[in-house]
Formats: structure tokens, C-alpha cells, sequence
């Protein structure tokens, strides 16, 4: 049905107004290099545009899709945002989001945050980032679900169904955007917008999954990339927009570029002007031209010169149409935006629960010994100390994109709203984030000489983890560490957050401070949410989504490398193996892991079979009991090796896992299934199955925690 109405449309479009649906320009904040500026009003009433980002609020997007009710064809605009972790009220950043394991919270999240995004008159958000990230230099790392593709590819599943919920049309469902198309997160040496060189392997087996699942859950678009792939742009592959996603993939959706990536394939040098890069870009596949002003000017001309057939540009119309009906614009253009709908929606108590149930479910305690946590509700003196304690503002990390100053929660004042007036909370900054200076050091020892416990609040400020935010050195900032040295050496217990948005390097930290909680940028309710953490309300159960390195020099380091010929054993087995002179192969804190205030036991593990044939499946079953005092959860991990196979397989991968939540001292049993699906990879022909022959099973507590193992064979 739809297709028929497109259909009409179209017939009674001038190739001007064609070319004007492809159009997209920014109308409001600039996330990104603006080159000139038209009259963005006279151009839409001209319908030389399709869409528009940036503009947001129901008042604003009414005015402007007024505008484009003046055009001849009234076509409605489309109004896109980077909603990446909430919209009024924040959620923790979604590399936080995924140290929780728990998709259905991360599903939750992002249908509050669609929600209000829908009701400000927006109908499209350019997220979920789905690129796998395995270097932390790389800022954008805090932007998507870490280095694993099997965690990766469910968690980008879950976004797709929360913010596109019940489906395109209802009015709490907005566009989802899977990005950036392709392997954007394997920019080389972590610079941002840098070339990607990677084998068809790598690309097909740990980079492309998480958008197959993110289309396969529905994604309304897709976005490319800045980068280059084996020598070609993202935004002008035919390989990657064509064969796979539109070919292979039968994806019948749009994909935009990203802001000025057309144009960018000048500076590439694989096009010499605006007007070649518009030809390569249609013909491989993008279908918006997202800020490059490229489309707009070159188009018609190429159609004329017979270098871009009218089917091409039919087709990308076509798409960029079926979603504008799929939305319901043509019936209302306006049915987004409402401004009673919208005051009702934004920051609502029930939005707000949500962000504090996600913020403390991304909390995850690297460190806890001589139970320094949870902290006693009984304390008469806390120290907060640290140039994060009272900042609410870096609390909301980047790309937070539409919040309010006044209703955040820093560190401090969550803990004021736990501890009342019964426990005095005494505070010193110490240092600034970035400082060189140690002037303020004196006076927070001497506040923590007073208290009964230190909190220790470091990291980064919002601007230190985002686009555009690659770094060389991924150290706590400034003296920051040096703050916590010398407040340890007061002798008081000592507990320190960090928060960033990427893995840091704190060597000195984690081999002395007895507690570490990593918090990374918790969002709008990220005071609450440590304080209910802090003193045990809520037990902390996230795991870490990305490998943390001791040093800038081990990066790219991620748990499920290759083998090698000459692996090496343990940290001290390095003569003549796959080792460092300088430093360890271990992380220092590896892929999946998490404390708990409780005690996990994993026990009995049994399998079904230890033979299985290719239509067949083991159930796998254990043991696993709660062995201490706190009620508490526990992220169950299966990882599986092929051990012999036609192409080296990694040491192990993730292929299941289970969030469990167990009474102190209960017990459960837990099961898994393996079947073909999940011993299978891309052979040497890059076809995808997999090979009779031995496996091993791994189940653990961490990539570097396997508590029970047991080897099985897959046969013909
Ligand atoms: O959506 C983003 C993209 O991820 C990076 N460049 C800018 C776009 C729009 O803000």
C-alpha cells in the first residue's frame, strides 16, 4: 500500500524536488565542521531539503515543518538528532550502558529516551553506534557496546527495539540508525576519521555482525562513514552500501552519510570535486547527503550528462519516502510535535527512575578488598574529595544533547541525599582535571585525616571521551593520580570512582587502593546512582564491555586475539613468544570482569553430550550459588574454541551469556544451549558453518576467570 502511495508521489516530483529529499542540512547546534550557511528556511519552502538535523523542541520542529508545508510537493521533513544516551533526562553513556549485560535495561533505556525524543517532535535518532571498538585511544569508544561482536550484536538489537518500540508510527517510536557503516571503531592507531585496513575476515566475522543484527531488529537507517575501508571511503562503497547492506542484505531502508562525508572523499583523493564525489556516493549507495551541500548542486547535472540515471536517484527517494509514510507524516506532519505531549513527557519521574536503574547497573567494582564496600551507614565522617565530586555538568558525558543543568546529580550531592544529616560529608577538590599544579593536595589531606572513609572522585571531563577525542595518552588526567597517592598515604580507607568515557590507565590506583569502582558518565541521575552503590542499597554487578590496558603500548588489546605460534603461557613466560620485553600480555583488567559485594560459586557442570553432530545440541548445565551475605547478580559467561580449524579461531569468544540474580545463599541451575550456529565462523572461502572437530567449553565469571571447562567434538 504504501508503495503504491510512493509511487504516486514520486510521479509528480520535478528531479529538483527529488534531489531535495536527498538533501539534509543542520538547523540548530553544529556536530560538525559547517561550510556555509544557507537560508535554511527560503531552501525548504524551495523543497531543496529532506530532512533536517538538529532542530528539536515541539514548538521549534512545528515552525520549520511549516515551512516545508509551503513547498510545492509539501513533503515532510524529517527531523534527525543524535539522541545517543537520553534526551531531556540523560542515561548513562552507552559504553556504560553495556558494562550492565542486561539488554533488557538497555532496551528500557532507550525507549525513555525515544520517548521523549518522539514527543519533542523528532523522529529520528542517529544511534545505535554499533562499531566494535578495541582501541581506547579512540574517543568514540564511548559511544557503542565495547570490543565484543556477540555482546556487541545483542546489545545493538536492544536499542533498535527500544527506540523503534511497538514500530515506525506509533508515536513514542522513533527512527533508529545503525552506524557507522562500515568499521569505523578499527580507525587505525585509535585517531578519529583515520583509514581502516582489515581483512575480509575481521570485517565479516567481528565487525559486520552487530549491523545484521541491528537490521535484522528492524533499524529504519543506516548511516556510513568517515572512514576509508582497504583504500575505498565508507560513503562511496559500493562493496559495503550495494553488495552488502542493499544486495546480500536486502535492506530496504536509507542510509545517510555522515556530516560532510561526501564532500570528505575530496580530501580523500578518490574524488576531484563536489560533483564527482556526489556521482560516486549515489551510485555506491548513500541515499542522504548529511551537510556536504554536495547532491543538492551536482545532481541534475549529472543526470543530465547521463553519468546518474533517474532510476538511482527513484530508488534513494523511494526509501527516504517509505519512512516518512511508515512514520505517518503525510497523514499529520505535525503529529510529533506537541508541546502539551512533550511537557508531560520530558523529565518525568518515571523517566528519571529508569536513568537511576541503568545508572546503577553500569557501576562496575573492580576492586574491593578488605571489604572497604559497601560502606557503613553508621560512618560519622565522609571525605568527598576530587575535581569530579561535584560536578553534575561532566556527569552527563558527551553527546548528551539535551538536558538541563539544573536537574543533574553530581557525586556530592547523591551522597547528601543518602546520608541526610546523620553523617558529615566534608569535601576538598584537590587539583583540577587537567592540572599541573598540586597546591590544593595539602588541604584535602587534611580533610581526609578527619573522616572515617575517603571517596575519591577522578577522571574525565565530558570533553575528554566523544568524536573528535582521541588520544595518545589514556592516563588519569593531570595529578589526578597523584591526588589519590597521597590521600592514600593517610592511611584511611580509601575508595576510589572513576569516572570517563573510555578505559583509563591507572597502574599505581589499582595496585594500592583497596576499592575501585568504575562509574564512567552515569547521566542525569549519576550521584544517586553511586550513592545507592556505595553503601550496598544496590550490589554492584556490571561487568566491563572493553579490555583495560596497563599501558598505551599493549592497544589494540582485546581477549578473543588469535592464536599464535608461539603463545605465551603466563606474564612470565616471554623468551621467544608472542610477548613484550617491558610489560605483561594481561590486561589490567580484562574483557567481562566485575565484582560483586556477594561471592559466586560455580559448580557440577554437566553437558548432554560430548558428541554432537551438526543438527544436533548440547545442553550445557552447572551450579551456581550465591555463597555469601548480599543478595546480588551474577553475568554468567560461555565462552566456546574451535581448537583445530581451517582458519585460526580465536583463544575463545563470547557466544552466550545469562544476568542471574540469586538470594545470599541460593542456589540455581543454570543452563545454555550449543548448537551449530555457535561453533560456526567464515572458512576460507568466507562461507559461513562449521567444521567437525574438537571444542572446548569455557564457562566464567570473566574472560580471564574460567571457573569450569569441559572439551567436546562437533562431527559429520
Ligand atoms: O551522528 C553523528 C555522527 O556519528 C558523527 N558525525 C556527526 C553526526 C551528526 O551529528
Amino acid at each position: 500500500k504504501i508503495e503504491k502511495k510512493i509511487d504516486s508521489v514520486l510521479k509528480l516530483m520535478t528531479l529538483d524536488e527529488k534531489i531535495g529529499q536527498l538533501n539534509q542540512y543542520t538547523g540548530g547546534d553544529a556536530t560538525g565542521p559547517i561550510t556555509n550557511n544557507p537560508n535554511k528556511l527560503k531552501d525548504i519552502k524551495e523543497g531543496k531539503l529532506g530532512s533536517l538535523l538538529n532542530v528539536k523542541g515541539a514548538a521549534e520542529t512545528r515552525k520549520v515543518q511549516e515551512a516545508a508545508m509551503q513547498s510545492r510537493m509539501k513533503i515532510p521533513l524529517l527531523f534527525g538528532l543524535d539522541v545517543i544516551h537520553g534526551y531531556r533526562v540523560t542515561f548513562p553513556i552507552p559504553l556504560a550502558e553495556a558494562a550492565s549485560w542486561d539488554l533488557a535495561e538497555m532496551e528500557n533505556a532507550a525507549r525513555v529516551a525515544a520517548r521523549e525524543t518522539a514527543a519533542s517532535g523528532v523522529h529520528w535518532t542517529f544511534a545505535p553506534m554499533v562499531d566494535i571498538a578495541r582501541d581506547p585511544r579512540w574517543g568514540r569508544v564511548m559511544e557503542g557496546a565495547g570490543e565484543d561482536t556477540y555482546l556487541g550484536s545483542q546489545i545493538a538489537k536492544a536499542r533498535v527495539h527500544g527506540f523503534q518500540g511497538k514500530g515506525l508510527g506509533n508515536l513514542d517510536a522513533i527512527m533508529a540508525c545503525a552506524k557507522h557503516f562500515a568499521a569505523y571503531g578499527a580507525a587505525i592507531a585509535g585517531r578519529d576519521y583515520n583509514a581502516v585496513d582489515m581483512s575480509e575476515h575481521t570485517l565479516w566475522e567481528t565487525y559486520l555482525p552487530p549491523f545484521k543484527a541491528a537490521l535484522d531488529a528492524g533499524a529504519a537507517t543506516f548511516m556510513n562513514s568517515f572512514n576509508t575501508l582497504n583504500g575505498i571511503p565508507a560513503t562511496g562503497n559500493t562493496y559495503l552500501q550495494r553488495d552488502i547492506l542493499k544486495g546480500k542484505w536486502k535492506y530496504t531502508g536509507f542510509v545517510v552519510s555522515d556530516w560532510g562525508s561526501i564532500g570528505e572523499m575530496i580530501n580523500h583523493g578518490y574524488a576531484k570535486n563536489k560533483s564527482e564525489a556526489a556521482e560516486l556516493a549515489i551510485k555506491a549507495g548513500s541515499d542522504m547527503d548529511m551537510e556536504s551541500r554536495s547532491y543538492l548542486p551536482s545532481l541534475a547535472k549529472l543526470v543530465q550528462d547521463k553519468k546518474v540515471s533517474v532510476a538511482l536517484i527513484d530508488d534513494a527517494v523511494r526509501r527516504i519516502l517509505r519512512k516518512k509514510f511508515e512514520l505517518g507524516l503525510f497523514d499529520d506532519p505535525y503529529r510529533f510535535s506537541n508541546v502539551e505531549r512533550e511537557k508531560k513527557e520530558l523529565n518525568s519521574a518515571e523517566n528519571r527512575a529508569a536513568s537511576l536503574k541503568m545508572a546503577e547497573k553500569s557501576i562496575v567494582l573492580l576492586k574491593n578488598e578488605k571489604q572497604t564496600l559497601p560502606l557503613s551507614k553508621d560512618l560519622k565522617k565522609i571525605a568527598v574529595i576530587g575535581p569530579l565530586a561535584k560536578s553534575e555538568k561532566d556527569m552527563q558525558g558527551f553527546w548528551s544533547i539535551a538536558w538541563e543543568n539544573d536537574k543533574l546529580v553530581s557525586l556530592y550531592e547523591g551522597l547528601k541525599n543518602k546520608v541526610g544529616d546523620k553523617t558529615e560529608l566534608l569535601y576538598a577538590k584537590g587539583c583540577g582535571i587537567s592540572d599541573s599544579s598540586k597546591t590544593g593536595f595539602a588541604e584535602a589531606v587534611e580533610v581526609a585525616k578527619q573522616a572515617d572513609v575517603v571517596i575519591i572522585a577522578a577522571g574525565e571531563t565530558l570533553d575528554m571521551s566523544g568524536e573528535a577525542k582521541s588520544k595518545t595518552n589514556i592516563h588519569i588526567p593531570g595529578v589526578q593520580e597523584d591526588l589519590i597517592k597521597a590521600i592514600q598515604a593517610t592511611g584511611k580507607p580509601v575508595v576510589v570512582l572513576l569516572m570517563a568515557g573510555r578505559p583509563l590507565i591507572f597502574n599505581w590506583t589499582a595496585d594500592n587502593v583497596p576499592a575501585i569502582m568504575y562509574t564512567w558518565w552515569l547521566g542525569s541521575e549519576a550521584g544517586n546512582a553511586m550513592a545507592n552503590v556505595l553503601f550496598g542499597d544496590y550490589n554492584p554487578a556490571g561487568k566491563l564491555p572493553m579490555t583495560f590496558p596497563r599501558s598505551e603500548g599493549q592497544i589494540p588489546l582485546y581477549y578473543n586475539y588469535l592464536s599464535t605460534g608461539r603463545p605465551s603461557n603466563s606474564d612470565k613466560d616471554r623468551n621467544y613468544k608472542s610477548a613484550y620485553l617491558d610489560s605483561p600480555n594481561s590486561p589490567r583488567f580484562a574483557f567481562g570482569h566485575g565484582l560483586s559485594y556477594t561471592t559466586f560459586d560455580y559448580s557440577a557442570l554437566s553437558l548432554s553430550k560430548t558428541q554432537l553432530t551438526m543438527n544436533d545440541k548440547i545442553n550445557v548445565s552447572f551450579t551456581l550459588k550465591n555463597t555469601g551475605k548480599y543478595d546480588g547478580e551474577e553475568v554468567v559467561q560461555l565462552y566456546l574454541q574451535d581448537k583445530f580449524a581451517s582458519v585460526v579461531r580465536p583463544v575463545k569468544e563470547l557466544k552466550d551469556f545469562q544476568k542471574v540474580s540469586l538470594k545470599a545463599g541460593e542456589a540455581k541451575n543454570i543452563s545454555f544451549t550449543i548448537d551449530k550456529e555457535k561453533l560456526s565462523f567464515y572458512n576460507q572461502q568466507l562461507k559461513w558453518g562449521a567444521e567437525a572437530g574438537d571444542f572446548k567449553l569455557m564457562i566464567g565469571t570473566a574472560s580471564d576467570k574460567i571457573k569450569l571447562e569441559k572439551d567436546f567434538t562437533l562431527t559429520n
